[in-house]
């Protein structure tokens, strides 16, 4: 008999659908067939020689390799305070109001679980991140879906969301650049948003690791540049993208320093903050010149350019985003499941897409294209798609 069961928080729980993903790629390598992988977000890009210096000759320092600070080191929460000014004119307390994190979905997903009670509601974006979901659930919280509709830009519609569900709301994601859709979000959007959290008494979760992948001249901005933002909202910020560091996983919370005093307790008793040397890297990446970024940009930018031309002429519906690293194109008319979709695309052509239902039923219809794959790749893979749909 088997008496080893999971405990009822996470007996509903699915793998993270990317490990699903990973899995049915490798059957597929071993029996030969080659992949082009345009589904999970993971630059393909590494971060400047400079920043792998640092962390190299900090790994060679023997006095680098004990536990590091808890919620990161005096130096990299500075680094995050130095960055939030510069870019965004925003002042922070590094002390406070800063905590640096194993990459952002840890955080992300910490904070419902130490601002959630059993009954509190959590107000999802659909289409959104998991993370938000995932870690709502786990809590015990209630999830209230909050559509993201094209004709809405991918804005959620706060004043559709119920009296009585207000009444019982705790933290409202949103996520602009966004992931999955590539919208993104004026400041004015963000003011309301505060003016809101005040009246509900409701904690805004930003979540904002794009807002450094911009393109045409646009500039993302931090919901913390809005008066009276931090009574209110945390913002996650991450170096995964805006550096090419998503697997050094170094992420950082900044803001509400109520919500950052509560993860900082959290994660004391669960993670014992990270490799010196990677948050040496880190506060490098953070401080020194940040030139390269919008090189590395002007790269995303021609894929982003491939990718929309090469899904309009197969029949997608698609808009060209400012920022992020997503193409989010909605299906071609009589084709309505994503998942089937992805999965006889990946079958018949070896191209590897990301079906939107992954981020909730309102992405159903929608496929998500990631840019964090060679030039060359992405040609080859749009060329295949573009193909296969002619003699579909
Ligand atoms: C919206 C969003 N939030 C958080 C993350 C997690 O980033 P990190 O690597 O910092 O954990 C991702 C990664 O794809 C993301 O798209």
């Amino acid at each position: 008999m088997n008496y080893i069961q999971p405990a009822h928080r996470i007996a509903g729980f699915k793998p993270y659908f990317f490990a699903t993903l990973n899995q049915k790629i490798n059957e597929l390598k071993k029996k030969g067939v080659s992949i082009i992988r345009l589904d999970m977000g993971s630059p393909d890009l590494p971060p400047t020689d400079e920043i792998i210096d640092v962390m190299v000759k900090n790994a060679r320092d023997p006095h680098q390799h004990g536990y590091s600070a808890i919620g990161g080191t005096p130096q990299f929460r500075q680094a995050c305070a130095d960055y939030y000014l510069k870019r965004f004119n925003v002042k922070l307390d590094p002390a406070k109001e800063i905590l640096a994190l194993v990459g952002s979905k840890e955080g992300v997903f910490n904070l419902s679980q130490v601002i959630l009670n059993p009954g509190d509601i959590s107000l999802v974006p659909d289409p959104g991140y998991p993370a938000y979901r995932e870690g709502g659930r786990i809590a015990g919280a209630e999830l209230y879906d909050m559509p993201l509709l094209p004709e809405n830009g991918f804005l959620p519609d706060l004043k559709a969301i119920p009296d009585d569900i207000l009444k019982k709301a705790k933290i409202l994601w949103l996520n602009y650049p966004n992931n999955p859709t590539g919208a993104v979000a004026p400041l004015s959007f963000f003011e309301e948003v505060v003016r809101f959290a005040h009246d509900h008494q409701i904690l805004i979760a930003h979540d904002a690791p794009y807002t450094d992948i911009c393109f045409g001249g646009y500039v993302a901005p931090s919901i913390l540049q809005v008066d009276g933002a931090r009574e209110v909202a945390v913002e996650f910020n991450s170096l995964s993208k805006t550096y090419n560091m998503a697997g050094w996983r170094i992420g950082m919370a900044v803001g509400n320093s109520d919500a950052i005093g509560y993860l900082n307790i959290y994660k004391s008793q669960m993670d014992s903050s990270q490799f010196n040397p990677l948050l040496a890297a880190g506060t490098h990446a953070l401080t020194s010149d940040q030139e390269w970024i919008q090189e590395r940009n002007d790269i995303y930018l021609e894929r982003r350019d491939i990718v929309v031309k090469g899904l309009a002429a197969s029949g997608f519906q698609v808009d060209t985003p400012d920022a992020a690293i997503y193409v989010w194109a909605h299906l071609p008319k009589g084709i309505t499941d994503s998942t089937a979709f992805c999965t006889r695309l990946l079958e018949e052509t070896g191209v590897s897409l990301t079906p939107g239902v992954v981020y909730g039923q309102h992405g159903e219809g929608f496929i998500r294209i990631s840019l964090g794959t060679a030039t060359t790749e992405v040609k080859q893979a749009l060329e295949h798609i573009q193909a296969w749909m002619k003699k579909a």
